[in-house]
């Protein structure tokens, strides 16, 4: 069910893949080692520090095996998804059991991260561990700028459609609103920590401000979100009852916060009734969505003041000392939290974690593969696939052409799946589709766009996006 466009991988020394694999990749697992060192040092249990010492060992182990070109090992025990890990190994096995430098680069990254998942789940004390949960609360509150002046906007508009919920819809505003909206969910996504290695805080906070938005639509390369709006638009005057909008979540922390700033909307203009959010169910890519995650977004929002005067790590280290939030900051935020619990409560913003995603394959083979999940992707107006990597799994991470339409590129999640596929994605990887001829060109000839090297530089580092749908009827 794979497509057969050759796909990225670690061997190509143009590629992203080559550059994460003997870059990123070790420094995130030393950043895992560091962060298991510091709750050791915080137990006095010597049964969770023995166990903890042994996840150190094999973080180091699997860090050594990656560095050094071993061979990807098959997963040889059991925590509880005999399945899942069988499917891992086969694909292992059916790649020729490859080395780290010379593998496709989607399947060896989701396979390092279910491996170090069993380095947790099958000790006593550490199963529900988290290694980058300090990370991803952590740049939440330091980008407390941008979520306080998103907080204001979201109070000021929620309160104005509720008021005008009688009068006649203003559809040009309402338009507007819904890119708007949309906009500030789709940048969210240039934040996420597994490119901190070269990010720093401070640049992510220039990322997310509401003039840094502004200027940013420009780099917007595809943009298919009037044509989502009408899909929307469409249902609610259809007059059909229930109409779900999904969201298949990449990001916690500030991401996860513009998601729910988006759901918001959408809930209260009347475009959705329900809204389904689709999170991880292990650590995934550093920063993406666990259930958790969920939780403490909103328990950090209901206590404003508690959580953003409280230092960061970075702060600490720093020596600075936050400042404390206004009393309008303060309500604004308790407006957000009520707003969002309240939905949550009512069963309007749900959440529905699925194993599935955290498979090693592409979502060509999702009908096949999980054709529960499929059917119930269907009975939603618009599925949204958050970020670059849901974007890699939807295009098989394979060397299309850049012109190549995106729906073609979907393959079986494409045309007559059933499933209304829009894909918000900054770009952070080599693959891209949909774009017009020459643009591609274009691009590698602007500064730090990769030029004549064979790279396609321009496209790693989120400074682009596309916008893309494609229609599944
Ligand atoms: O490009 C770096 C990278 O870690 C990719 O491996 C992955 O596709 C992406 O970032 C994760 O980004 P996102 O959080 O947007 O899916
Ligand atoms: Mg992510």
């Amino acid at each position: 069910f794979d497509t057969k466009t050759p796909k990225s991988v670690t061997s190509d020394p143009t590629s992203f893949a080559s550059d994460s694999v003997r870059q990123r990749w070790p420094v995130i697992l030393t950043g895992a080692v560091d962060d298991v060192y510091r709750a050791i040092s915080k137990t006095d249990d010597p049964e969770k520090q023995a166990e903890g010492k042994k996840i150190v060992e094999q973080l180091g182990a699997l860090k050594y095996e990656v560095q050094h070109d071993r061979k990807l090992s098959p997963i040889e025990v059991d925590d509880g998804y005999p399945e899942e890990i069988a499917a891992y190994n086969k694909e292992i096995q059916d790649l020729g059991n490859p080395s780290w430098l010379d593998v496709p680069w989607l399947f060896s990254e989701c396979y390092m991260y279910r491996r170090i998942s069993t380095f947790f789940t099958l000790t006593k004390h550490w199963k529900n561990y988290d290694i980058f949960a300090r990370q991803k609360i952590d740049t939440f509150r330091t980008s407390r700028n941008a979520v306080l002046e998103l907080a204001s906007r979201y109070k000021e508009l929620i309160e104005q459609i509720q008021a005008d919920k009688n009068s006649t819809h203003d559809e040009e505003a309402e338009k507007l609103l819904f890119t708007e909206f949309f906009e500030i969910c789709l940048w969210g996504n240039a934040t996420d920590l597994s490119l901190l290695t070269n990010l720093t805080y401070e640049d992510i906070q220039k990322l997310q401000g509401s003039a840094a938005r502004k200027a940013a639509e420009k780099n917007i390369l595809i943009n298919d979100l009037p044509a989502s709006y009408e899909i929307l638009k469409k249902a609610r005057a259809d007059g059909q009852e229930e109409r779900r909008v999904d969201f298949v979540l990449d990001n916690a922390g500030f991401e996860l916060y513009v998601d729910l700033v988006l759901a918001g909307f959408l809930l209260a203009s009347g475009l959705a009734t329900q809204i389904v959010l689709r999170p991880k169910s292990m650590p995934w890519f550093v920063s993406d969505v666990l259930p958790g995650d969920f939780s403490a977004l909103l328990n950090a929002i209901s206590q404003p003041k508690t959580f953003f005067e409280t230092q960061s790590e970075d702060e600490k280290l720093q020596g600075k000392i936050p400042e404390p939030l206004s009393e309008k900051e303060a309500e604004d935020l308790s407006f957000v939290f009520q707003d969002w619990a309240t939905r949550h409560a009512e069963g309007q913003l749900v959440m529905r974690p699925n194993r599935y995603w955290t498979a090693g394959g592409s979502f060509w083979r999702l009908p096949h593969e999980a054709p529960e999940l499929h059917d119930d992707l269907k009975g939603a107006e618009l599925v949204i696939f958050k970020g670059d990597l849901n974007y890699r799994k939807l295009t098989g991470d394979a060397h299309w052409d850049p012109t190549t339409p995106f729906q073609q590129a979907l393959g079986p999640m494409g045309k007559g799946s059933g499933v209304n596929v829009l894909s918000l994605r900054t770009c952070k990887a080599d693959v891209v589709v949909g774009l017009p001829a020459g643009k591609d060109e274009e691009l590698r000839k602007t500064e730090g766009g990769g030029g004549d090297s064979g790279a396609r530089r321009w496209a790693w580092h989120g400074k682009w996006a596309v916008v893309c749908l494609s229609q599944g009827e």
